[in-house]
């Protein structure tokens, strides 16, 4: 396949952008490659030619890590659904497509280089709250605390957010709610969560609001997953933080 490829270029974070234009190096592209390995093609071949190879982030290249989110032809991870940028191939597109590839756009995600956005307000929330405090030790017998079959798969659904991002760069409002909700649930669905359930609650939601804009419900978010979670999960939340300006007030009152 032969590609025209359009790439965000940029040098720092205060430096101005452009879009750069690779035609001779997108030539020769197999379809079994994957998104990144394209890059890598590119790269190689700007390297060669002594120009700056294309920065963007990347680790587990299995869809586990969530660092290498980019936006492709305007959607975040690019056309398959449920699928992270590392495991798209390129088999999704034609030849002679033109492709323009992008960072993250989204004030609480400033560009560090062409495409790596510096996503560090994601850690913020969940340095918040998205723990539980119990002393550890060795491993405790798996059945010391029986969980519902219901709450356990909800959970694992929850726990599959691999923090990558795709649900802020695609929403038009840059809301995180499907990220807070989706590290709030895995631990508020579970009996060991149950403890700090209702500052975690309100602890995440509060810092969630400080670096990220509101949730107006168009869906963007779990139609850019790359795991599939459910906007069911935005309103968990929101029940548990409605609950918790309650229990929360109560708790504070027992301490006075
Ligand atoms: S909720 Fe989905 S899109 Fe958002 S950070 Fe988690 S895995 Fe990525
Ligand atoms: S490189 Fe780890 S999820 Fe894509």
């Amino acid at each position: 396949m032969d590609l025209t490829l359009h790439v965000w270029r940029q040098a720092g974070p205060d430096q101005t952008g452009r879009m750069a234009t690779y035609i001779d190096e997108a030539t020769g592209i197999s379809p079994e490659m994957s998104f990144l390995e394209m890059l890598d093609l590119v790269n190689e071949r700007l390297i060669a030619a002594g120009e700056e190879p294309i920065a963007f982030e990347h680790d587990c290249r299995e869809g586990i890590c969530g660092s290498c989110g980019l936006m492709i032809n305007g959607q975040a991870h690019g056309p398959e659904r449920g699928t992270a940028t590392c495991q798209l191939h390129m088999r999704k597109f034609a030849d002679g497509d033109e492709i323009f590839v992008e960072p993250w756009r989204a004030r609480a995600f400033p560009v560090l280089r062409d495409l790596m956005v510096d996503r560090q307000s994601l850690d913020r929330i969940v340095e918040a709250g998205g723990f539980i405090s119990a002393p550890t030790g060795a491993a405790p017998d798996a059945n010391l605390i029986p969980v519902p079959k219901e709450a356990a798969e909800a959970a694992m659904d929850a726990a599959a957010c691999i923090a990558c991002g795709a649900c802020v760069a695609a929403c038009p409002n840059s809301a995180a709610q499907l990220y807070t909700a989706a590290k709030l649930q895995h631990l508020n669905l579970l009996p060991q969560g149950q403890p700090e359930r209702y500052q975690r609650t309100q602890a995440m939601v509060d810092t969630m609001e400080e670096f990220f804009g509101s949730c107006t419900l168009h869906g963007e978010c779990q139609e850019a997953c790359p795991k599939e979670i459910s906007i069911d999960f935005i309103a968990y939340m929101n029940r548990d933080y409605v609950k918790a300006q309650i229990k929360n007030r109560k708790l504070a009152g027992q301490r006075s």
